[in-house]
């Protein structure tokens, strides 16, 4: 079936989510023409871009999400009619050394991506085939004890970080635009996502670098805290499905049904990491695991119920836990000269403040 190119803007797409997401619409629909607008904050990164920005039909813009007149600007200047929002302050325990930015991006920017993406589909007469996507995460939903059943799109509300709360906000503002003014508004609520590009503040990574570095591995709490893991491509094609084939107005939950423990899956990165990688300073790598003070207000299990997506949209994953961690410590080993330069003098404060007593 013909498909009319779409006119997209995706924010935050020099992240981690948001350049996988543009090389996922880069490779799927060439024909599309694809700004991406990013602050290049410590997490933005022009280099997860760099092979696409030579081609024609792909723009790159470095800006803040907070600037209404640079959105309104790209909005009409770019004959914008699909909006992936994916930029925001991304990071738990940074939210917990300072949520200001959170809330800044997190909610004003939103509200300010919301208001222009009104006025220019109002003057653009309401197309019922532009769309604005909200990428969230199941945080929003708060904490599950062992035995409660998975997070539903019903589930009520209950953040527990400063993060949590920023990204719920946002999600409350972009339902009402669709309520009130009948804007064309998608929302997704994944869970934790791991792969390619993923910066190395977040546990899969840091871990991974850690053991490359002989560093020891900081588990925190008692290690029986529990996500439910999703491969980056897989929640990309979601993220397409949604865009494509989703309600306005509705919200889907994107997961993979992954739910595990963090220490067994820091023994199963060591083994991974054990079996790929030569040379290793510190052997078996579990040898490193560490634990550490938990992280305050620590959420202990997230899991998340994908069957409206599943059913009603027909989205699989094409990965599970076993051949995405694979796929992406292989990553890791290869691309060295990507994480390397990220360990900046500014990261080891960072990493001085969270970790001190390791
Ligand atoms: P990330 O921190 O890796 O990337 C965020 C990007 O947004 C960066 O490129 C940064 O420069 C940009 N950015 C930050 N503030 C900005 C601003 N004011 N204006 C423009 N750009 C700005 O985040 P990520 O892990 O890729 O997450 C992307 C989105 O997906 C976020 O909204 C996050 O809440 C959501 N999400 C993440 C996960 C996960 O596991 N990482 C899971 C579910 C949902
Ligand atoms: O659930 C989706 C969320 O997943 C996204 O909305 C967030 O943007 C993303 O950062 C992620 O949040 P988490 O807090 O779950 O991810 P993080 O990688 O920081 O931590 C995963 C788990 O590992 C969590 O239980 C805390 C624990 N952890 C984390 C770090 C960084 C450790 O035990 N040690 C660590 O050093």
């Amino acid at each position: 079936m013909s498909r009319t190119p779409r006119r997209i803007l995706i924010t935050g797409g020099a992240g981690f989510i948001g350049s996988n997401f543009v090389h996922h619409w880069c490779d799927r629909y060439p024909q599309d023409r694809i700004v991406v607008l990013d602050a290049l904050t410590y997490a933005g990164n022009r280099e997860n871009l760099a092979d696409l920005e030579e081609r024609a039909n792909v723009r790159f813009v470095q800006g803040d999400i907070c600037d209404r007149v640079l959105v309104e600007a790209l909005f009409r200047g770019e004959a914008i009619d699909t909006i992936a929002h994916f930029a925001a302050e991304s990071h738990v325990d940074r939210s917990i050394l300072g949520p200001d930015a959170f809330v800044r991006t997190n909610v004003v920017g939103t509200f300010t991506l919301l208001e222009a993406f009104r006025q220019y589909w109002n003057t653009m007469g309401q197309p019922s085939d532009y769309r604005f996507l909200h990428v969230s995460t199941d945080e929003v939903y708060g904490s599950l004890g062992p035995t409660d059943p998975a997070f539903s799109e019903t589930t009520p509300y209950a953040p527990n970080s400063p993060y949590s709360a920023s990204k719920a906000g946002s999600d409350h503002l972009v339902r009402a635009y669709h309520h009130t003014y009948g804007l064309p508004t998608l929302i997704t609520n994944c869970s934790n996502n791991y792969g390619p590009f993923h910066f190395p503040e977040k546990l899969l990574p840091l871990m991974c670098i850690n053991i490359l570095m002989g560093k020891s591995l900081p588990v925190y709490g008692d290690g029986q805290n529990i996500r439910d893991w999703l491969y980056v491509g897989d929640h990309c094609s979601a993220l397409d499905v949604v865009i494509h084939r989703g309600t306005p107005g509705e919200t889907y939950n994107i997961g993979g049904n992954n739910e595990v423990k963090n220490i067994d899956l820091v023994h199963k990165l060591c083994d991974l990491m054990d079996e790929l990688a030569p040379n290793l300073p510190v052997r078996p790598s579990h040898k490193l695991i560490t634990f550490v003070k938990d992280r305050p207000g620590h959420d202990r299990r997230y899991a998340i119920d994908a069957t409206k997506l599943r059913t009603e949209l027909g989205w699989t994953p094409a990965q599970t836990i076993d051949t995405g961690l694979r796929q992406t410590v292989q990553w890791y080993l290869t691309h060295r000269d990507w994480w390397q330069p990220l360990l900046s003098t500014e990261y080891q404060a960072y990493y001085q403040q969270v970790y001190a007593s390791v």
